[in-house]
């Protein structure tokens, strides 16, 4: 058994997750968290919420949008078109699995595989004779598989959405809006916390890879022309181990160490924020458990990037089974998504950006051509007229770029109107601003959690959670049940927990069984409360990780508990 086994049977023992619909056979790639495991996803919830929003309260915000989007969203978003995988069927037992993965798995490493095209794929297959894993059948040419998981709303086949695969569209659609009410200020970030769905072709790694998991992302919108991050002096000395895109071109493995200025200053990370977030991610995952040292980012070669991405660094652990597994990514999507939206909505999400001074600028403008508006529109041509000149001329040229829109009822086309450069005074210009973002899995971080929490002492398990994680704070026992013990120790434990901690009360079993559970579960504190109690109003307190005891007056007890958690 290894320790991805031993964390799923203690996780199904314990309550923190298995399967779902178990019931009924279960499904791959989705996951049930119980009590335990959904406390601690929550709080890793919190924390990160904390470390990437809280603590920039009035730079960055958290919204929340659904999870169900309509098409166009991601039409524009290039979703669509772009989201997907490569899959081979066998030809004999007719099973259908991820191309690239099987490959990794019969063939071993092989470099450049992301970005292979379905023909390289193809020549490999059939040059290491890779089979079907269940029946051996033969396995059929490659295909492309889109991700996104397809639904309709209301009673009404044409009326497709999709269920989102990254909630940043949430963000990108309302940015405009949110600037608007947010006083017009660059830089914003905008975050959310919430359900995202991915329709991956086999997943087979449990927690690691699931067709709907928590995404925690930050959308941090920012001026190109002013890229630098105020805050980079917080974090300039903050170590970060990388493999730079040109490490990984030429086949180095072995990260180098630089702490955040040197990487910026050298040119390996293109984006101060970018940079910014990739700090605060380690500090993050240390606080969750990994150490610097198991941890790395990789830079994306071009064709392993998703398709919005100018720069993206995944942030890798080293766990037990999966080996290196990303657990955030970090995406340079410059303008990508808001000229997207622009081109597909026809809604303007440029900003403004004030110049020094007024300056001669040249601006695109949009002359009606009136006989070829007639000859379409007759007794409309004044009202197709309007519509033209109150449109404004970049955002009905994006418009028109795919071909003829209705605005306002009439059908434009391109041939209605001619775009030309005009030269007027400005105290400004437009811009579409760019965006950094960090992105998480909060699922696969709870494991992560877990495996790096693990540790057997002799036959007894004990999850050395961070405090700050930890399903449960403090577990309250009364040696006895009886003697007015139990009685004191209701009392502690009332009192503890109106404080906004976790707290259990436990009285059954021996006083053994209870601190084993405790420490399965990976509470930090236990206290007991004992015939010594009575006498002096002391209890005993007792730790996860040393199993050391000591003992604390009762009237201290709260003080001494939350100065002993907050210790990160
Ligand atoms: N938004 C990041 C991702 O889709 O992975």
């Amino acid at each position: 058994m290894d320790k991805y086994d031993k964390i799923v049977e203690l996780g199904r023992r314990r309550g923190f997750f298995w399967p779902s619909s178990e019931i009924y056979g279960g499904v791959a790639g989705f996951l049930d968290f119980g009590p335990m495991g959904t406390l601690l996803k929550r709080n890793i919830e919190r924390r990160w919420r904390e470390i990437f929003i809280h603590r920039h309260h009035g730079l960055v915000y958290e919204i929340e949008t659904p999870v169900i989007m309509p098409a166009k969203v991601f039409e524009a978003s290039g979703h669509v078109e772009s989201f997907t995988d490569v899959i081979v069927e066998c030809l004999q037992c007719h099973k259908r699995f991820r191309a690239d993965h099987l490959i990794l798995e019969q063939v071993g490493e092989v470099n450049g595989i992301e970005g292979m095209t379905t023909e390289e794929l193809d020549a490999l297959i059939s040059k290491k004779g890779v089979r079907c894993p269940d029946c051996l059948g033969q396995l059929s040419k490659i295909s492309k598989f889109n991700l996104l998981f397809r639904t309709n709303i209301g009673p009404y086949s044409e009326n497709v959405a999709y269920l989102r695969p990254e909630a940043a569209q949430g963000m990108f659609v309302n940015f405009k809006s949110i600037f608007n009410s947010m006083r017009e200020r660059l830089p914003l970030g905008l975050a959310q916390i919430g359900k995202v769905a991915r329709n991956e072709i086999s997943p087979r790694q449990g927690p690691i890879r699931l067709r709907e998991f928590t995404i925690m992302e930050v959308e941090f919108f920012f001026d190109p022309r002013s890229p630098n991050c105020a805050l980079i002096d917080d974090v300039a000395d903050v170590k970060l181990r990388l493999l730079t895109e040109d490490m990984s071109k030429s086949k180095i493995s072995e990260p180098i160490c630089v702490n955040v200025s040197e990487a910026i200053r050298e040119g390996y990370i293109k984006s101060e924020w970018l940079a910014y977030f990739m700090a605060l991610s380690t500090r993050f995952i240390s606080e969750l458990g990994a150490p610097v040292e198991s941890q790395m980012f990789i830079g994306k070669p071009p064709e392993e990037r998703a398709h919005y991405s100018a720069q993206t660094f995944d942030q890798l652990v080293k766990l037990e089974r999966w080996g290196w597994v990303e657990v955030s990514g970090h995406a340079y999507r410059t303008d990508y998504d808001l000229s997207r939206h622009m081109q597909y909505s026809g809604q303007d999400m440029s900003v403004f950006r004030k110049f020094d001074s007024p300056r001669k600028v040249s601006v695109l403008a949009a002359r009606p051509r009136v006989e070829a508006i007639r000859a379409d529109h007759e007794k409309n041509t004044y009202r197709a007229l309007s519509v033209i000149k109150g449109t404004d001329a970049s955002a009905l040229r994006s418009k028109l770029s795919t071909g003829p829109v209705e605005i306002e009822g009439l059908l434009i086309r391109p041939e209605h109107v001619e775009f030309f450069e005009k030269e007027v005074m400005q105290s400004g210009e437009r811009f579409i601003p760019h965006v950094a973002e960090p992105s998480f899995g909060a699922d696969r971080l709870t494991y992560l959690a877990l495996e790096c929490a693990y540790l057997e002492r002799g036959e007894r398990v004990v999850l050395q959670l961070p405090p700050s994680i930890a399903p449960v704070s403090i577990s309250v026992f009364p040696l006895v049940n009886r003697d007015g013990i139990w009685e004191k120790a209701y009392d502690v434990y009332r009192d503890l927990k109106d404080y906004g901690l976790i707290v259990e009360f436990d009285d059954s079993g021996s006083i053994g069984k209870r601190y084993a559970r405790a420490d399965e579960i990976g509470c930090p504190f236990a206290v007991t409360v004992d015939y010594q109690s009575l006498q002096d109003d002391t209890v005993t307190v007792r730790f996860r990780d040393t199993w050391e005891q000591r003992r604390v007056q009762v009237g201290e007890l709260r003080g001494f508990l939350q100065g002993s958690l907050s210790m990160r």
